[in-house]
């Protein structure tokens, strides 16, 4: 997909020949740095930078049109073209057909779930989650009476949890930070079999780099560009992204959106009630400023996880033999529960984060020199945190334990250092 500006491209080249290879076929790191920007005379070679509160129509009839049935450009709340950039990027490189970015991952959670539920609906969910989703399902849906039922995340526990009333399934696909391997082609089949969807965080997936849950029969896969999108812990942000398949039973449009969506039908409809929910109407809208960090930040995506997940691969292997350690949990290494899983669904690397145990956490913490006590994800530097006690440090104790949180566990996300070096450090804070 090319993106030809806001004014359109005046210089695009000829068509070219039927032979030609499309940006559909090319390899994920060739996406990553393509897509989306326009080739000819004068086009900028990266991601430009809009920062208008507002844009033109050539007279009342272009600016009712736009009204009518959205997806132009009118107000920034709603589009901005920047941020649809970085949107058409997350698109081919999650294999979506439609993508919407937003102000941070809980932005994008939040707009996932609210666009397919309403008061008295249900969500099922696997309990290996990010303390802020968990706590988005357990504290602020029950606000608008929507119910979750946690579960280990199994397809045969989430189907025993279905209820009529169950719109969404929910589950990460690596999950954060205990490494669990969503299946997400048999949760596509246990969600589709009750006329539910299926939404999978993707955020430890890398943007797709790592997995592509839409390609498994996810509906939504939506995450936080905040960690490895982004890349360089500078920016928030988050998305979802569609598929195309027919989801449109599934929806509940209001009077107000309704005559907007009457001609679009499965993820096209799906992909605009999100954008008047999440953007226009909440206004979770991402700042273009950000949208260019994390659009850049894309570019590397690939690269940066090819070198962390290696290096989390040898930390996991190393840690798991070391004798003041224990309880190291990675789906790369043998003994954890997704490890099968991992294989199959993570063929390029098994991920950047891991975590273990140590005798006191709070002594290794405040020994290292190199590693930094942080809680973001997909940075460059490589990061720790005490989860117990700070990012699930809100989420009741049971929850925390089944999302594979304890009292001595460290939470680490690898980044772009030498392996030698972060070894150094660790191994003289133990
Ligand atoms: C797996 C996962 N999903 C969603 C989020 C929320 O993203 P954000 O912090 O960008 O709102 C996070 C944040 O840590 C996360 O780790």
């Amino acid at each position: 997909m090319v993106y030809s500006g806001p004014m359109g491209n005046h210089h695009e080249q000829p068509t070219p020949p039927a032979s030609t290879v499309t940006e559909a076929e090319w390899d994920y790191t060739t996406r990553a740095v393509q897509s989306a920007i326009s080739r000819g005379l004068g086009q900028s070679i990266g991601l430009p930078v809009h920062t208008a509160a507002a844009f033109q129509f050539g007279n009342l009839e272009e600016a009712q049109a736009e009204f009518a049935q959205g997806g132009g450009l009118s107000y920034a709340r709603m589009q901005n073209p920047t941020v649809r950039m970085l949107e058409e990027r997350l698109s081919s490189l999650e294999g979506a057909a439609h993508t919407l970015a937003l102000a941070s991952g809980q932005a994008a959670t939040f707009t996932a779930l609210m666009s397919v539920c309403r008061a008295g609906d249900h969500i099922v969910s696997a309990s290996t989650l990010f303390g802020g989703s968990a706590g988005l399902l357990q504290n602020v849906l029950p606000l608008m009476s929507i119910e979750t039922t946690f579960t280990d995340g199994s397809p045969e526990a989430m189907k025993a949890a279905l209820r009529p009333n169950t719109r969404v399934l929910w589950a990460e696909m690596i999950s954060n930070p205990s490494g669990d391997v969503a299946d997400v082609a048999a949760l596509a089949e246990v969600a589709h079999g009750a006329g539910a969807l299926l939404a999978i965080d993707n955020t430890v997936g890398g943007a797709g780099y790592l997995a592509r849950p839409l390609e498994h029969g996810a509906d939504m896969s939506v995450q936080s560009l905040t960690k490895w999108a982004g890349g360089h812990g500078s920016a928030m942000g988050g998305s979802v992204s569609v598929g195309s398949s027919d989801l449109s039973r599934n929806l509940i449009f209001t009077e107000g959106e309704e005559r907007s969506l009457l001609n679009l039908h499965g993820g096209a409809a799906l992909a605009q009630r999100q954008r008047w929910l999440g953007a226009s109407q909440l206004g979770m809208t991402l700042a273009p400023h950000s949208a260019f960090l994390l659009g850049q930040g894309l570019e590397t995506v690939g690269v940066r996880l090819d070198r962390e997940c290696a290096t989390a691969q040898a930390l996991a292997e190393w840690l798991s033999r070391h004798e003041r350690v224990s309880a190291v949990s990675y789906c790369g290494l043998p003994e954890h529960p997704s490890y099968e899983r991992a294989q199959r669904y993570l063929p390029r690397g098994k991920g950047a984060i891991l975590t273990f145990d140590v005798p006191d956490p709070s002594r290794f913490l405040s020994r290292l020199q190199l590693l930094r006590i942080a809680p973001n994800l997909g940075d460059t530097r490589t990061l720790v945190v005490h989860p117990w006690t700070t990012t699930h440090g809100r989420v009741p104790e049971a929850s925390r334990r089944a999302a594979g949180v304890g009292p001595q566990t460290i939470r680490m996300t690898v980044g772009l250092e030498d392996l030698a070096d972060l070894q150094a450090d660790i191994e003289q804070a133990l």
